[in-house]
């Protein structure tokens, strides 16, 4: 089979599909499939739209994408104190990524629908026994017992119902009240406020207040500019669960075009981007903006290919490209990429994930992932992007608004030793609220540099 063929939502099925479980009753997994093609979409094909324009602007060197969230979202930590501190940090890299870059920031959440979880083997032994992974709570339970590890497709329904009430609120903190940037200094959340980042961004906040005083005394306020009053923000996950995202695809009725209404904009991890996958089919025929994960095993001819089938029209802010090489590889690696897209005048979001190429175990036996090593890695992809003379265009972080302690390293220093006190993760350890705050300072200043050598090219 190849991607050229004619596209149907259920195309993907005649295609390799990795990392997607086997269910034992077929008849079940096909009722629940068919009740959620019945249930409303959780995004409308115009949003979707809007999200791909404002990637064109940022694949346009005009604006920088923050995407972040969990790695996997869980029934268990579904609570709504969760959602709101990680939209809220997110408001606050945001903020500190536009008064640093003087740009639009694009918001996305890995949020309302991260379910679904790719794993390196389908099953998992201890203590001499063996039983199917871990996929994610959308799939199985974490737990490991025997009922609990089979996959479920009632699951499905309850992930629906669990992102659709994730969104509701989502929406509701970015246009009801909460995202006024006249807020912008209650959103520090207590235990950052005391580290340095929250000073920091503090100090972000109080230059922010002034600039409004001042705005508002040329009669610039929310009443008169809304952009003041709430902002856009977008939901993703990775389209990894194709039955689910097949029921969730709908026909616009304005224009005929397929969107998969499960989320703003979905994406194909490293795993499964390669030519003839049944994600690569699936996401190609979908008008959402897409983005795929790009890792050291991609090469550049490949990379080509795949760009022909997943944007052959050459849109820019259809694709995103997620850069995720590790700190040690990224410099080494990603050149010979971005060069080839240059050269092929392709347009095309680059964006960094310095979190999948940097996970170690710890000796404590937990996954971690050094902060240092997360940082050295967006160092090094502002660097590349530097010397091709392209725009380094966003950022792909795990992170959270919990005071977890799942990376090591930052100012509130996370040890070895000290991963053990609050390491809640469902799948890969995620930065807390500080070590989020800090690599936003850090971005800021890498898009800060870019723009300083743009202008004294431009100038010279
Ligand atoms: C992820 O984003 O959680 C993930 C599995 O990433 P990757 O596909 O890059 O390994
Ligand atoms: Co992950």
């Amino acid at each position: 089979m190849t991607h050229s063929s004619n596209w149907t939502p259920g195309s993907w099925r005649d295609f390799e599909a990795l990392h997607i479980p086997e269910y034992r009753d077929g008849a079940a997994l096909a009722e629940t499939e068919q009740l959620l093609g019945s249930y409303p979409p959780l995004v409308f094909a115009g949003e979707a739209r809007r999200l791909r324009a404002d990637l064109a602007q940022v694949a346009a060197g005009k604006g920088f994408l923050l995407q972040g969230g969990d790695c996997a979202e869980s029934f268990k930590e579904f609570h709504p104190n969760n959602i709101r501190d990680t939209f809220r940090v997110l408001l606050q890299m945001a903020v500190i990524l536009t008064f640093g870059s003087q740009m639009p920031v694009v918001k996305v959440g890995r949020m309302a629908g991260q379910f679904a979880k790719p794993r390196s083997s389908p099953t998992e032994e201890q203590g001499g026994v063996s039983l199917p992974s871990y996929r994610g709570d959308i799939v199985n339970d974490m737990g490991f017992d025997e009922v609990g590890r089979e996959p479920d497709p009632a699951r499905m329904q309850r992930a629906y119902m669990q992102a659709a009430a994730t969104l509701n609120l989502l929406r509701a903190l970015a246009q009801g009240g909460y995202a006024n940037l006249h807020q912008v200094h209650k959103w520090n959340l207590d235990f950052v406020g005391a580290s340095e980042a929250g000073a920091k961004y503090q100090n972000v906040a109080t230059r922010i207040g002034e600039a409004l005083a001042f705005m508002e005394a040329c009669g610039v306020n929310p009443e008169s500019v809304p952009q003041l009053k709430g902002t856009d923000f977008y939901t993703s996950h990775e389209a990894l669960l194709l039955g689910y995202e097949q029921a969730m695809t709908r026909q616009d009725s304005l224009t005929g075009d397929w969107f998969d209404t499960s989320a703003h904009l979905l994406w194909i991890g490293d795993r499964t981007r390669f030519p003839g996958s049944a994600h690569v089919e699936f996401l190609r025929g979908v008008n959402n903006p897409i983005a795929m994960k790009a890792g050291p095993s991609l090469e550049p001819d490949d990379l080509i290919r795949m760009i022909d089938v997943l944007n052959p029209t050459n849109d820019p802010g259809r694709l995103t490209l997620i850069a995720r090489f590790g700190h040690d590889k990224v410099e080494a690696g990603l050149p010979r990429l971005v060069r080839r897209v240059k050269a092929e005048g392709r347009h095309v979001v680059w964006s960094c994930d310095p979190m999948h190429g940097n996970t170690i175990k710890a000796a404590s036996g937990f996954k971690t992932r050094p902060f240092e090593r997360i940082l050295a890695e967006v160092r090094g992809f502002f660097a590349v992007h530097r010397a091709e003379g392209t725009h380094a265009g966003g950022i792909h972080a795990e992170m959270t608004g919990q005071n977890v302690t799942e990376c090591t390293g930052g100012a509130a220093a996370v040890t070895d030793e000290t991963l053990a006190d609050r390491y809640h993760t469902h799948c890969d350890p995620r930065l807390n609220a500080s070590q989020s705050i800090e690599l936003a300072f850090l971005l800021a200043e890498g898009i800060r540099e870019e723009i300083d050598k743009d202008q004294i090219a431009a100038a010279a």
